[in-house]
């Protein structure tokens, strides 16, 4: 038996209230969609570089869905030192038995275990009641408890479930062992205001409510997965459960990256932060896209390619007299090495100057009119015009020849 009362301590009380757990699903959640299925070895040199990024928890895989699942789990329990390794269960002894062997060598365990608990899902993919689901939950958390150091407790569809049954459920997982009780948006359904709402109400309606760290889990069907949890943090949840790039099931799960550096730049706002080093978010999301080889949109928040690049005249005027004009984080906040002010047809004389000097060529008023103009023309022709382009214009060259 591992689970000791030491350990739900360390789990609910120990940690600082400032602080926002992240739960990194990544390689469960996220790799179980189209497009983004990883081998083993890929899944293990992702996971060894979310330890290096800080997540606190990873969700490693569901080792009852396959052999590869089982395998790809316990390869990567047994190689990371510091970050606890996550396994998802069903209520189902059989899921929970193969989460735990999976798990056996991990410094640190836990047991995800879920069940359905909406009106929905109760009578239309479990055909079972409120006192059946109730049941399988307790049954299933005093089971994991038995078999690694932390057990967390997830009702699926938990936004779509009736309040009071939810707080029902949750007060009893508590009682059976479960130190993190996840509420997910499975269908990303909600609104920031609701979901912070509901957050609140179950921290003041669920037994035992103040032993056990409240997470959220939001999908982002409408676009909001991000924003949810951001709500939900207000409202007190204490964990994220997030992906790196936000992929996941459909329009996919709340990006890490976008989360961390909320909590990060607006940190005095939440009044809570996380222990992620930002400085591999960058990183993190170039290594699962070569590993998927699925590329991130170019206007991604964080890690998209644009976004510390600046192409309009005006923009670039101002970020070269104060880069607070128009950045409200530092690149190499994120891992990356700088800004990047493109030279487009939006772009104006200052851009063009500075980049021209960076290049080792200083033209005279006159001569940089002359080079503006061909550069206009030529930024009319293509969509970037690069450092060999202005190479030949600064030399009288033609670009094209
Ligand atoms: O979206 C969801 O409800 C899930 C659960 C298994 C936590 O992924
Ligand atoms: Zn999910």
């Amino acid at each position: 038996m591992k689970t000791q009362q030491h350990d739900e301590q360390h789990e609910a009380g120990d940690v600082a209230a400032d602080r926002v757990r992240i739960f990194d699903t990544t390689l469960r959640d996220g790799e179980q969609t189209p497009g983004f299925s990883m081998d083993r070895r890929a899944k293990l040199r992702m996971a060894q570089m979310l330890e290096s990024l800080g997540v606190d928890v990873l969700e490693a895989g569901f080792p009852q869905a396959s052999p590869d699942d089982f395998a790809a789990v316990a390869q990567i329990a047994e190689s990371l030192k510091s970050t606890t390794v996550c396994a998802l269960a069903r209520c189902q002894a059989g899921d929970i038995d193969s989460a735990a062997r999976a798990l056996e060598k991990a410094n640190r365990s836990r047991i995800h275990v879920f069940i359905s608990t909406s009106p929905l899902h109760r009578e239309h993919k479990l055909g079972m009641s409120k006192a059946q689901v109730l049941e399988a939950a307790v049954a299933a958390v005093e089971q994991a408890r038995e078999r690694c150091h932390e057990v967390e407790f997830s009702a699926e569809d938990a936004m779509r479930t009736e309040p009071e049954f939810l707080a029902e459920v949750f007060a009893a997982a508590i009682a059976a062992g479960a130190s993190t009780l996840n509420a997910p948006d499975t269908v990303g359904y909600m609104t920031p205001a609701e979901i912070a709402e509901r957050f609140a109400w179950l921290r003041a309606h669920v037994a035992g409510a103040e032993r056990v760290v409240f997470s959220s889990h939001c999908h982002n069907d409408l676009g909001l997965a991000v924003a949810n949890s951001l709500a939900a943090v207000e409202a007190g949840a204490r964990q994220v459960e997030c992906t790196i790039n936000g992929i996941g099931e459909r329009a996919g799960n709340a990006a890490l990256e976008e989360i961390v550096m909320a909590l990060k730049v607006r940190g005095v706002y939440f009044g809570a932060d996380t222990r992620i080093d930002t400085r591999k978010l960058y990183p993190a999301s170039r290594l699962l896209s070569q590993l998927t080889g699925q590329n991130v949109q170019r206007n991604k928040a964080i890690v998209g390619a644009n976004a510390f690049a600046h192409e309009s005249g005006i923009h670039q005027h101002g970020m070269l007299k104060h880069r607070g004009t128009y950045e409200i984080m530092r690149p190499q906040d994120v891992g990356l090495a700088e800004t990047k002010l493109v030279l487009g047809k939006h772009s104006g004389r200052a851009a063009l100057r500075q980049r021209l000097q960076a290049l080792g060529h200083a033209p005279e008023e006159a001569a940089l009119d002359a080079i503006f103009a061909r550069f206009k023309t030529l930024a009319d022709k293509k969509r970037e015009v690069h450092d060999e382009d202005l190479e030949a214009l600064a030399l009288g060259q033609d670009p094209d020849a």
